[in-house]
């Protein structure tokens, strides 16, 4: 590749004319005002070093893409005890279904539907002392940007419209796989989705996942080699997912979505990319997002399958 960030700009010129054709998440009235309008992409390579273009600096609402780190952060105490209250298979509904629920048992499918991220928000409001400001703590030291904060009217919206995923946790605590309180937990799960960061800070931060669990300066083994394969492959399977079929056909890499409109993709061994634009599609992904992502995965040939 000679100059990535030429290739990056090329990228989002042909993917801007497809802003207009998708929605904001109009569930959360916080996000639903935001201008539909912005663009952004950063790659960050193992070494370091990071390219960018377009609106890579304007922070967004982090959503579901917050559940890798708070999945992450579940391993490093839960070991693999995780996958006996969380599966590990794709959905094929939307991002938050209840029918699967009632027919198994309470286990959500995986930890990246918001039955699973809920889950796993109770398992740490179990064993940490103060989860939320654990996960800022580490998505801090991993971007390098100490100021890295929650938007609380995001995290009061989502609050104000959050009986379905009450419904989903209290469906999960009727077959006792929850411990704590729904509405702590609730309150725990909507201030990690209201975080803001920006595409470079998201493309540093998710290193590890490319870089065999450890961060930029190697200060961090954020997770083992071997849990970062298994991340990766549940990301591969489920990050997005019931399009995550469409996703691995189209991009080819790991990926999480978020209804913010970001993604981020893993390049193992090489990258990790952040693209952002508010406008979903009927999956609830980034429209413009998932169409860069498939042009830089053609560009930089980094299918892994
Ligand atoms: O639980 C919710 O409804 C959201 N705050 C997060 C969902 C999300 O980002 C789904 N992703 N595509």
């Amino acid at each position: 590749m000679k100059n990535i960030n030429e290739t990056l700009e090329k990228i989002l010129q042909k993917v801007t004319p497809l802003i207009g054709q998708g929605k904001t998440a109009a569930y959360i009235p916080a996000l639903a005002n935001i201008n539909p309008n912005q663009l952004g992409i950063a790659i960050c390579d193992i070494n370091g070093k990071v390219y960018s273009a377009g609106d890579a600096n304007t922070p967004f609402s982090i959503q579901s893409i917050c559940k890798v780190f708070t999945l992450s952060l579940a391993l490093k105490i839960y070991d693999s005890d995780i996958w006996q209250r969380v599966g590990r298979e794709p959905s094929g509904q939307k991002f938050n279904s209840l029918i699967q629920l009632e027919s198994e048992q309470g286990i959500p499918r995986n930890p990246f539907i918001n039955a699973g991220a809920l889950l796993i928000c109770d398992m740490l409001e179990s064993r940490c002392s103060a989860p939320n400001y654990q996960l800022l703590e580490l998505l801090r030291k991993l971007s390098g940007n100490y100021r890295i904060k929650t938007d609380a009217k995001v995290a009061r919206s989502e609050m104000q419209h959050s009986a379905r995923n009450a419904a989903v946790a209290y469906l999960m605590k009727s077959y006792q796989n929850f411990d704590n309180n729904v509405e702590t937990v609730l309150e725990s799960y909507a201030h990690h989705c209201a975080i803001e960061m920006n595409c470079i800070e998201l493309a540093k931060a998710s290193i590890y996942l490319a870089n065999k669990g450890s961060s930029l300066d190697s200060k961090v083994q954020v997770l083992s080699a071997e849990h970062v394969k298994k991340v990766n492959a549940v990301l591969a399977t489920c990050g997005l997912y019931d399009a995550s079929g469409d996703f691995a056909f189209r991009v080819g890499l790991p990926g999480k979505s978020g209804v913010g409109g970001g993604i981020i993709a893993i390049i193992p061994g090489r990258y990790s990319v952040c693209v952002w634009s508010p406008e979903l599609n009927e999956a609830g992904n980034s429209l413009a997002g998932t169409a860069a992502l498939e042009l830089l995965s053609q560009a930089l040939d980094s299918s892994v399958f």
